[in-house]
């Protein structure tokens, strides 16, 4: 009896240390997606609303500030990490992603390429860390939409003043030459399991 409970133990610690299923990952890409991304749409609706009520040059405060502070105030609130990263920064001290994000943000282009809606891009795998705790990182992909051209468009499309604007604050900006439906980044998650 005992030798069954201890080859039973033995066999959940195997199976709790084994790489996760894969329906195991289905399910946390769900539950990340219900908890993480209505925060997308809440920032989208905050820029066309403060454009259109104070122009382009009052909405840069959004993608400043706004909309990493509503990330960052989600993510606390699920004690998960939360932010956005880009191939192409704007500002790199914030949107640099790390190598496993270049390499996903990478695919993310090649699948748009193939045909895959840039609305619908995401990625989730479970990861050992260095101090043998597991963590899911999860990534969504943001796409450029009408009210982003006025910032990130073709130089062309971007008015005089805020290209002053953004070129004081962003000497090193690289988000710019986007057209609509193309990848500007991504939301990424660090999610402790
Ligand atoms: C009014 C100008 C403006 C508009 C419109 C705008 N952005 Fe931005 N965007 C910025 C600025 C300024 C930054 C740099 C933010 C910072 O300092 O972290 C930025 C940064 C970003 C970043 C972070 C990565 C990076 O490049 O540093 C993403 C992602 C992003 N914008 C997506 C969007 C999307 C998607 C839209 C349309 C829904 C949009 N932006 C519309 C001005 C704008």
């Amino acid at each position: 009896m005992e030798i069954i409970m201890r080859t039973t133990l033995l066999f959940s610690a195997l199976l709790l240390a084994g790489p996760a299923a894969a329906q195991d990952i289905e399910a946390l890409k769900r539950d990340t997606r219900e908890k993480a991304l209505p925060v997308l749409p809440k920032v989208v609706k905050m820029m066309q609303d403060t454009v259109a009520a104070e122009g382009v040059a009052g909405a840069i405060p959004v993608c400043k500030e706004k909309a990493p502070a509503l990330l960052k105030a989600r993510a606390e609130e699920l004690g998960w990490k939360m932010r956005r990263v880009s191939l192409k920064t704007r500002n790199p001290e914030r949107g640099m992603p790390d190598a496993w994000e270049t390499a996903q943000l990478t695919s993310f282009d090649v699948r748009a390429a193939a045909g895959e809606p840039a609305t619908a891009l995401e990625v989730g795998e479970v990861m050992t860390q260095a101090d043998g705790t597991q963590m899911f990182r999860y990534m969504r992909a943001i796409p450029v939409g009408d009210v982003c051209l006025s910032c990130h468009g073709a130089t062309a499309e971007i008015a005089p003043e805020i290209k002053d604007e953004l070129a004081k604050t962003y000497p090193q900006d690289r988000a710019t030459g986007y057209s609509k439906g193309q990848i500007r980044g991504a939301l990424t998650i660090e999610r402790p399991l």
